[in-house]
């Protein structure tokens, strides 16, 4: 792997992934993109991993997708290259995905933050959608996601005008989980994920898809998927665990199983 770092922590059961194209402020070209939807893959593949975070650099999270490497191109040629469908690799993961975010994220660095479960954000982070700044617009997600997370008003001004946010601001709107010193960003949404490990894997997988559907669903068909999900925890073995270790007053132990 060229421009991203893996760092599994076999302790914890959780994955430290880096995006790492410092010069050009982690710019998502063709081949990053791709590696992280290897990586992203074979985490949700390996048992001993139970929770992943995504992150950048303290300067940016990612400055968008590669404008040098899609300048040329014709829109035939973005059509037979579909950057984009590397991308669906996020939403497949089964396992959370946490961004840790400092600096910048801005087109598709904002669009990939966005993809993820939950946002840790450092005070300096700024969140933004500039593509408009250059003759386009958002193209992985960022009309929706941000205006499911923002509303319509203030999507449609920052979509339209390409201006930032800050991280305060992000926060107060709801995009992130809360904005923390940017020394402790990474060490935070390290944290949330070893939290999130020590849960059953079975449960926290059925209780991400089940939140990801509210967004695709009206309520009565949420309401059916997330029984369901919750009738099939009993098919675990991690459910006879955590309820009969809350009767025997002991920590449970979670496998998976
Ligand atoms: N693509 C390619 N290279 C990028 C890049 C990007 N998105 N963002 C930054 N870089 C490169 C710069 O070209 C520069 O390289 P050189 O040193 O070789 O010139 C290097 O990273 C450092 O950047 P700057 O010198 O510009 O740093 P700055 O601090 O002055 O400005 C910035 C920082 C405001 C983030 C500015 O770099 C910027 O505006 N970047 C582009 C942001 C953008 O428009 N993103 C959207 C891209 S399109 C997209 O993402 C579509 C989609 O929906 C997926």
């Amino acid at each position: 792997m060229e421009f991203i770092k893996v760092t599994p922590n076999h302790q914890q059961h959780v994955a430290l992934i880096e995006l790492n194209r410092p010069k050009e402020l982690n710019a998502l070209n063709l081949q990053l993109m791709g590696e992280l939807r290897d990586a992203l893959k074979q985490l949700d593949d390996d048992d001993s991993v139970r929770a992943i975070v995504l992150t950048g650099n303290e300067r940016a999270f990612a400055a968008g997708a590669d404008i040098k490497q899609m300048a040329g191109k014709t829109a035939i040629d973005m059509f037979n290259i579909d950057q984009f469908s590397t991308w669906d690799q996020i939403k497949k993961t089964k396992k959370p995905i946490i961004a840790a975010v400092s600096g910048f994220a801005l087109g598709g660095g904002c669009e990939l933050a966005m993809t993820c479960d939950m946002i840790i954000a450092s005070e300096t982070a700024q969140f933004g959608q500039p593509e408009i700044k250059i003759g386009v617009m958002p193209g992985a997600g960022g009309t929706q996601r941000l205006t499911k997370a923002l509303g319509k008003a203030k999507a449609m001004e920052m979509v339209l005008t390409g201006k930032f946010i800050s991280a305060e601001e992000a926060e107060k709107h709801g995009l992130v989980n809360r904005v923390v010193p940017v020394e402790l960003y990474l060490d935070e949404a390290l944290k949330l994920a070893a939290e999130i490990a020590k849960m059953s894997p079975v449960a926290v997988k059925l209780a991400k898809e089940s939140v990801n559907r509210s967004f695709e669903t009206g309520l009565d068909e949420g309401l059916y998927f997330e029984r369901k999900n919750f009738y099939m925890c009993f098919a675990s073995e991690d459910q006879k665990e955590g309820m009969n270790a809350f009767v025997e007053k002991r920590a449970p132990q979670f496998t998976g199983k």
